[in-house]
């Protein structure tokens, strides 16, 4: 507290009214806790909000973001347009990025179907950091986190369509519309995609009158020579199960499971207009996975693109298929560096870790090692799990090469175990984000994750390939 009142930013007067306001214990500094009271006069500062951080040495990054978001909230609430923070003095980098983050991401709201949209339910405010020294390295910084947070939201408004406006070719044209940042976009038709194999697509959007698409997006910021990093998507427009019907609770969620899929969107939107030297390669298997009488069935075996035959146990354990014919395509035709795919993949996934962990599974312990370290700086939960052998061992077929279902123990594990099937000796991670894709039973709340679609893991990766694109390993 005694930093702030050294500060250059305010006057004699403001001081005097902050002093006040503690010296009569009128404000403690818990934690969470604000106050705002108006200042009389006529200086430029009208409002003053004081926020609690609590104890110095537990304060951290997650912290700031969080009540940065309630602030900004607050000031939203109070019709606040315009307004400046002044943090504590030792400002760092971290701080800076949690701060912008906390703001931006609070202060999301999906309007678009909303006829009487009102500016005090999702007006802008003008929010200005104050620092005391190294102002333009912290602008810098601040503008690129502000980009990022506009990558998670753009990520959040295209997981929030709802299901009769977002079928897989709304994915491609969302995907086309990256051209304009330099990214190179090619979408496969289903004729495309059932001349070259990729039958696990084909079949599980047999089922639907909106043909599957298989988009592909292209960032070359790095050399010819170098090899990419491969993002991988799960995008199901709509998940009802297919023959194997979900059951009617909470169907309506099953929008979210394209949420893998435009996450990729939004990294690679992020990764262009950062102009990152590196070579980025975004793979999104879309399809609507429908009941009918052209659906895929029980007991169908799909030759998969890279040749291994999948019995199908169950329709609803579609996004492993799809997932899996990415993965081999992406391989074959890029051979990346590394890959990385997330998806809505499991409920066991929940069942294990909870609607706020992603559960991570992979193959390459130094790679999972750096994304985990990243994750504890961007509030973005992850917990690797094991695959073992044992695992391996659930998912073998009797007539075919494996099965698409493990039986209920390990669920989570047992779809990466499928997927490890189709990704060769690259490095790999799998990132199942069903808990953490968007706000749902179990979810913690928190000021930056406003209701609806997360935008889950584009922060984390954006960040996992900045480092890498500085060189770190
Ligand atoms: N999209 C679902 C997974 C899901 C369920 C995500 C609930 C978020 C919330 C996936 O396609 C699916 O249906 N998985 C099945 C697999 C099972 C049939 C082996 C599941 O988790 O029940
Ligand atoms: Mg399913
Ligand atoms: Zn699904």
């Amino acid at each position: 507290m005694s930093d702030i009142l050294e500060s250059k930013f305010i006057d004699e007067t403001v001081k005097a009214a902050i002093i006040d306001v503690i010296e009569n214990n009128e404000f403690k500094g818990n934690f969470g806790s604000r106050m705002m009271f108006r200042l009389m006069g006529n200086g430029t500062i009208r409002k003053i909000m004081l926020i609690g951080l609590g104890e110095r040495e537990k304060f951290t990054d997650e912290k700031a973001r969080l009540i940065a978001g309630k602030a900004v909230l607050d000031a939203r609430e109070s019709n606040v347009e315009e307004l400046a923070v002044l943090p504590f003095s030792t400002v760092d980098d971290s701080l800076i990025e949690a701060i912008v983050e906390g703001m931006h991401l609070s202060l999301y709201s999906f309007q678009r179907y909303k006829t009487n949209r009102t500016s005090s339910n999702f007006g802008p405010v003008l929010a200005t950091i104050l620092v005391e020294s190294d102002s333009e390295r912290f602008q810098m910084i601040a503008d690129k986190t502000h980009l990022t947070s506009e990558a998670v939201n753009s990520t959040r408004d295209m997981c929030n369509l709802p299901p009769n406006e977002c079928p897989p070719a709304q994915i491609a044209k969302l995907a086309l519309a990256l051209e304009e940042f330099g990214i190179k976009v090619t979408i496969l038709e289903r004729y495309e995609m059932e001349s070259i194999g990729l039958n696990g697509i084909v079949s599980v959007g047999k089922g639907s009158n909106n043909p599957p698409k298989l988009i592909v997006l292209k960032h070359s910021g790095g050399s010819n020579s170098q090899k990419p990093y491969l993002l991988v998507g799960k995008a199901v427009t709509f998940d009802t199960g297919g023959i194997s019907l979900k059951p009617g609770d909470k169907m309506d969620e099953m929008k979210y499971d394209k949420c893998g899929g435009c996450a990729v969107l939004g990294i690679l939107k992020a990764v262009a207009l950062l102009g990152l030297k590196l070579n980025v390669i975004g793979i999104i298997p879309s399809v609507e996975n429908m009941p009918s009488s052209s659906s895929y069935k029980p007991g169908e075996i799909i030759t998969m693109y890279n040749g291994k035959t999948v019995e199908v146990l169950n329709t609803d354990a579609e996004g492993r298929i799809i997932l899996a014919d990415a993965i081999a395509y992406g391989i074959s035709k890029y051979q990346p560096k590394a890959i990385i795919d997330l998806a809505t993949l499991t409920g066991a996934a929940i069942i294990a870790l909870g609607a706020n962990v992603a559960a991570l599974v992979g193959s390459d312990e130094q790679l999972i090692a750096k994304l985990i370290q990243i994750s504890k700086k961007t509030g973005e939960k992850i917990w690797e799990l094991p695959l073992f052998e044992e695992h391996h061992e659930q998912i073998k077929s009797s007539i075919a090469d494996i099965k698409n279902i493990g039986g209920r123990p390990g669920g989570a594990i047992t779809a990466a175990a499928f997927l490890s099937n189709f990704t060769s000796e690259v490095p790999w991670i799998h990132l199942d984000i069903a808990g953490t894709a968007w706000t749902q039973d179990g979810t913690y709340e928190k000021s930056y994750n406003p209701k609806g679609a997360t935008g889950f893991g584009v922060r984390t990766l954006i960040k996992f390939l900045i480092d890498r694109s500085n060189g770190q390993v």
